[in-house]
């Protein structure tokens, strides 16, 4: 709640989790984007390498409500490792950690 004591305080949708925090109940979150268990991801790496949230997301900014705009399969995680570079053999996303 550090941002948001602040920022939009006056949200309903904040006031939802400063209730949570304040009760220390997990926030109720409908997943939209969610890898399955065997692949390894990391937003870390991916943001410290300077890529955009909405190369992954779509334009969140812009949207009241999100739903899954841009395709985070296999396909096209190792079509921007070849372009950038990043490691693509199958150990990088699918080995035990
Ligand atoms: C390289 C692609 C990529 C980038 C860049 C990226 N994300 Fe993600 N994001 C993902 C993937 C893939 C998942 C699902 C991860 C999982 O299931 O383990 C995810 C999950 C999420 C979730 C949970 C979504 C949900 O439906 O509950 C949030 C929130 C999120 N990202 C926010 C961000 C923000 C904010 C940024 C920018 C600072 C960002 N992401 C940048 C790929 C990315
Ligand atoms: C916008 C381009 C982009 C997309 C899309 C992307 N990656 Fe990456 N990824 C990178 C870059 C660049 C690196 C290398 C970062 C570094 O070495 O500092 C990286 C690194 C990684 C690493 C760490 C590799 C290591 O060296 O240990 C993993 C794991 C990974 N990505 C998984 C994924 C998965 C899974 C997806 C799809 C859901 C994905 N990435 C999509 C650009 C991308
Ligand atoms: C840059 C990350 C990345 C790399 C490298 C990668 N994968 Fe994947 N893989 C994924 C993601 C993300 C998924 C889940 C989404 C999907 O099915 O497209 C996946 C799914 C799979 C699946 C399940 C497909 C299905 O239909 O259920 C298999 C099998 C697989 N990968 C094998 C491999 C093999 C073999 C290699 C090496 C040639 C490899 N992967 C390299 C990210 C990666």
């Amino acid at each position: 709640m550090t941002c948001h004591q602040v920022i939009k305080a006056d949200s309903s949708h904040i006031q939802k989790l400063a209730a949570a925090a304040k009760e220390k109940r997990p926030i109720l979150w409908v997943r939209v984007y969610r890898l399955p268990a065997f692949v390894y991801f990391s937003h870390r790496v991916h943001t410290e390498a300077g890529a955009a949230c909405e190369t992954c997301h779509g334009p969140v900014r812009e949207r009241d409500v999100i739903t899954k705009e841009v395709a985070n399969d296999m396909r096209s995680c190792m079509a921007c490792h070849t372009a950038s570079k990043a490691r693509n053999d199958c150990g990088t996303c699918h080995e035990e950690r």
